[in-house]
């Protein structure tokens, strides 16, 4: 079973997304072990502090080693650790791809710092994989550690039902998904497409397909010159 610790000096933040929804029923169900570490209580400060002031100089604190060191040394005697991950804008940029592989590994540790950064002597000796989950700075690593729990746990098997299978997804072909509908079939004098309600699967099957190209071209024509140069 798939196993992630979560290190951070703020653990209310992650309350919410891991305890509901999808997330929240793989974790009741045991499909995925998803453990919470309040960094400041392997703070050897009395107050439990674990950041300081940047050597040289500069705005922001910085993430102390001790307590990551300590907090990590003693997860690692538990279990082996796949990947040591540590979400940071200043790092390769989060794909569906990197997150099928991921989805793929048993034990996983993410590590949430200070947007300002973390000690690099824990990025040289702690971190196996640095991601960034886009190119703009949030305030500490909580929503990108979040945003990498939902998008691994969803792949997880048994996850999600066959009718919200995961293959369907955006990206997992290299393409954005085309619209859906659902009841009522006219709303307000707005109908659904024709297609769509015609029982015809092969029709609807082209009709997604078609849609799906469009709005790709449209709006990620990046994606959509890699889908058809590897066509
Ligand atoms: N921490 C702060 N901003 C981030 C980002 N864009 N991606 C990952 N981690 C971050």
């Amino acid at each position: 079973m798939m196993r992630i610790d979560i290190i951070s000096a703020v653990p209310e933040l992650l309350q919410g997304p891991l305890d509901h929804s999808i997330v929240g029923r793989a974790r009741k169900s045991g499909k995925v072990e998803i453990a919470v570490h309040d960094l400041r209580a392997y703070s050897t400060d009395k107050h439990g502090k674990v950041d300081d002031y940047p050597f040289g100089g500069g705005a922001g604190l910085v993430m102390t080693p001790q307590p990551v060191f300590d907090c990590i040394g003693s997860l690692k005697q538990e279990r082996e650790y796949r990947e040591i991950i540590f979400p940071t804008p200043d790092a390769l940029l989060l794909d569906q791809p990197t997150v099928n592989k991921l989805s793929l590994h048993d034990n996983i540790i993410i590590l949430c710092g200070h947007y300002k950064g973390i000690d690099q002597r824990i990025r040289d000796e702690l971190v196996t994989l640095e991601i960034s989950i886009g190119d703009y700075v949030l305030s500490g690593g909580e929503l990108p550690a979040m945003v990498l729990v939902d998008s691994m746990v969803r792949l997880l098997p048994g996850v999600l039902g066959d009718a919200e299978s995961a293959l369907d997804d955006s990206f997992q072909d290299g393409m954005l998904s085309p619209p859906v509908y659902t009841r009522p079939a006219s709303f307000r004098g707005l109908s659904v497409p024709e297609t769509l309600t015609s029982g015809n699967h092969e029709r609807i099957r082209l009709w997604r397909e078609e849609k799906a190209l469009e709005r790709t071209r449209e709006v990620r024509p990046d994606l959509y010159r890699n889908f058809i140069n590897k066509k």
